[in-house]
């Protein structure tokens, strides 16, 4: 891990609070739009396959994934280091009805500040890819993982949407920097085996996903399609 990789992500925490000012949404509700990545709803059900207690949705974002993954578990955590969005994100659940299982909180993914072995499933949906030091970040979760939880992550491939985005710059092998100066990292599943290697992990399942987005205001704004690795983590239980 280097300091520039450091700096880099702790950097970017301003700029995704900025991301989500009223002002850049220009008029719109949210960023990512209302419907939930078609994953939320699996990842909900495995939860409540495993009888979770408690979840967590990090990062929560705006909320689109929210309503969901509160069908997951009695109580669900949302964290995010942004505090716009998690405020365009508590509406979401009040209008979805699940306003009374969701607790928010401002999370760091690289020091979250929960206790070890403490949350039985998590979600980290586009989070992982933008970060230049993804590995401290996954320490970090499976530390807080209960034993016998989950942890249910996305990566993007190289045949993403954003790839081909014409404001995006590379800035190495399978890495790029978007026009709102996001990192974004693209994997393959031997990338992917590579990186859980090397903090210790192994995915009990990874699996390869293509769905399409709306718009999103301000920061893609055409209609889109992304295509992911999803894995799957479990802590051994006991
Ligand atoms: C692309 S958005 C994804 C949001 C949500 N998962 C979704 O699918 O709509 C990335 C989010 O990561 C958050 N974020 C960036 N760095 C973070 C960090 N170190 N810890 C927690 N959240 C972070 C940003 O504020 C932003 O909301």
């Amino acid at each position: 891990m280097s300091t520039d990789s450091l700096s880099r992500d702790a950097a970017a925490i301003p700029l995704w609070n900025g991301a989500y000012e009223p002002a850049r949404l220009n008029g719109h509700a949210n960023l990512w739009g209302d419907p939930p990545v078609p994953y939320a709803e699996t990842a909900a059900a495995l939860f409540r396959q495993n009888a979770a207690s408690v979840l967590l949705d990090l990062p929560c974002g705006d909320g689109r994934n929210l309503p969901p993954l509160a069908g997951g578990a009695p109580i669900l955590l949302a964290g995010d280091t942004s505090t716009n969005a998690m405020a365009i994100a508590r509406t979401v659940t009040v209008k979805a009805g699940v306003a009374d299982r969701v607790v928010f909180v401002e999370v760091d993914a690289f020091a979250t500040g929960f206790l070890d072995s403490s949350i039985d499933g998590i979600f980290c949906w586009d989070l992982l890819g933008h970060l230049t030091n993804p590995e401290d970040a996954l320490r970090e979760l499976y530390r807080v993982l209960s034993p016998g939880g989950s942890l249910i992550a996305n990566m993007w491939t190289m045949n993403d949407c954003q790839v081909s985005d014409p404001n995006i710059r590379e800035v190495g092998p399978k890495e790029y920097i978007d026009h709102f100066d996001f990192y974004c990292r693209f994997f393959d599943a031997d990338d992917l085996t590579a990186l859980l290697d090397s903090v210790g992990l192994r995915a009990e399942s990874v699996e390869v996903a293509s769905w399409w987005e709306p718009p999103h205001a301000g920061y893609r704004d055409y209609v889109h399609q992304h295509e992911s690795l999803i894995f799957r983590i479990t802590k051994p239980a006991g």
